[in-house]
Parts: structure tokens; sequence; C-alpha cells
């Protein structure tokens, strides 16, 4: 079984900010640091972390060549990088004094994933092999699409939520990965246990993982139910902490963790990420979360 993540690739331009600016207001911030970063890399950045062999495909710009530089530094096999002329995705992070994160996207390079592009990457694929998708990259309903017919395991992070998503077809999904504000807009449902009733309603084939940030996680499928408590940590900044966990918990699947397991793998490696500055460089490594456990 192996792991194909078609994911985004961003250079994370990183603000640290007494608070969140609002609307019509300028601020100064405290500090400024530029990252690696994207769902799509820190996932498999995430995944190949913990031990498993991840192909990440995606596109990157002129001045994107250093991210391909850390996935293969991080263990991920990069073959199916592609790189254009264009300019590579970007995003622009405030982190607040608690830590919290607040993000604009710019998807440049991301948005040139072509359906010639992805036929080609998938055709080297097969059913059963695992799909890691997110929602930043151009053609996210024929990756869908495709995975499904190709009879592969599709993980999808539907971040950032839009219209798409909320009318998508997910019957082709193993995992939904969401955290709490993701799982309300895309249901309409205000509690953790009606957001997991609808969607096990519309996809009773479909294992739900909902994050609800300090209250830890639930995991429900047709057939059982799991909480999953926080560990502790000290919060300095929360990026990719839902990316680490999505790549820690897909790499306890490839080893036929049970999902109880997964969960406890996947929610010691994101405290762990959460306690340092940074999306992908904050990552730990497999024997650094095994130790903590
Ligand atoms: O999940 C965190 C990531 O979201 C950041 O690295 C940023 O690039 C955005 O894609």
């Amino acid at each position: 079984m192996r792991i194909l993540n078609f994911g985004s690739l961003n250079i994370d331009k990183v603000y640290k900010v007494p608070h969140f600016v609002r609307p019509g207001e300028t601020i100064s911030s405290l500090g400024y640091q530029c990252f690696p970063g994207g769902k799509g890399l820190n996932q498999s950045v995430a995944a190949a972390k913990a031990g498993h062999m991840v192909c990440h495909a995606g596109t990157i710009g002129a001045d994107g060549s250093f991210l391909e530089e850390v996935l293969s530094a991080g263990g991920v096999d990069t073959r199916y990088v592609r790189k254009t002329e264009g300019i590579t995705g970007h995003a622009l992070i405030q982190v607040s004094e608690a830590g919290e994160n607040s993000i604009i996207l710019f998807p440049g390079s991301n948005y040139e994933n072509d359906q010639d592009y992805i036929d080609e990457v998938l055709s080297k694929f097969s059913q059963g092999d695992i799909l890691m998708l997110q929602n930043e990259v151009s053609n996210p309903d024929y990756l869908l699409q495709k995975g499904k017919e190709k009879g592969m395991r599709i993980m999808l992070n539907p971040s950032p939520m839009d219209d798409f998503l909320r009318q998508a077809d997910l019957s082709g999904v193993t995992w939904l990965m969401l955290n709490e504000t993701e799982g309300k807009e895309m249901t309409g449902e205000e509690a953790p246990g009606r957001i997991l009733d609808w969607l096990l309603r519309c996809y009773p084939n479909l294992q739900v993982i909902l994050t609800l940030g300090g209250d830890g996680a639930v995991y429900r499928s047709k057939d059982e139910e799991i909480s999953q408590p926080c560990y502790p940590a000290e919060v300095v900044d929360t990026t990719a902490a839902g990316d680490t966990f999505t790549g820690y918990f897909v790499a306890a699947m490839v080893e036929g963790k049970s999902a109880q397991e997964a969960l406890r793998l996947a929610a010691c490696a994101a405290a762990i990420t959460v306690s340092k500055e940074g999306a992908s460089v904050s990552i730990p490594q497999r024997s650094v979360v095994e130790d903590r456990m």
C-alpha cells in the first residue's frame, strides 16, 4: 500500500501579532519568519516523519525550489513534484500571543495542477493505495472522482472549506479529517455529535475524525465512536497541528493500527507540533512522539 499526497506547497510568511488585525486597523507585527508550509507539504512531512514513504505531487513556481528540498529532507519522494514559471503559493499567517493563527492563502502555482498532470501521476498508483487530499489545489473534484474510480483509499481534509466542498460527492472518501469550524460549515450543525450524525447519515461508510481544538478529537464510523483527549502542551503556535494529526493518522492506518491507536499517536504528535513555531518545521519525528507517549 503506497501513499500519494496530491497537495499544496506554500511559502508561509508568519507574523507574530498582539491580536488578529481588525477591519480598518493597521498593526505592527512583533516578529516575522518565513517557513515552508502548505497543508499538503505539512501532511506529507508528517506521514514521512511517522515512518512511511509518501509520494508528493503538486506544483511549485520559480521561487519555490526550497519546498522540494524540504520535502526531500523530510523523507518524502518528490519525483512527481512539478515546477512552472509561475509564483509559488503562499500563506500570510498571523499568530497571536495565545498561539492561535489566522491565514490568508494565495494559491499561485497550486492552481496549476491540470487534469493531464493528475492523470499522469495517478496512473502510477492503483487500487488500495492511499490518496491524501486537501482543498488548496486546483481540480479537487477531478482528484476525488479519479481517486474513487481507481479504488484508492482517500483521506480528505476539507480545508479551506468552500462551496465546492459543501456540495461535493464524498462517497469515494474513506477518512474525512476536519475541525469543528469546517464541520459546522459543511453540515450546518453546531454540536459535534450532530455534525457526526449528519455526515454518517449522508455517507454511512465514512470514517470521520472531528478535531475539537483543546477538547481533543472524536472518531466515528458506522461501527464505533472513540473520543481522544489532547495531550498536554504549552501552546506556542497551532499552525500545522491538524496537518500533523492527519499525516500521523494515515501512517498509523497504513501500519494496520486500530483507530484508537492511530488517534493516540496522532494526538501526541500534534501536541508536540503546537509547542513549536512554524508549520512543517515543528512536526516531530516518530521516535520523539513515542518517547512522549
Ligand atoms: O495548515 C497549515 C497550513 O495552512 C500552513 O502551512 C499554510 O501554508 C496553509 O496552507
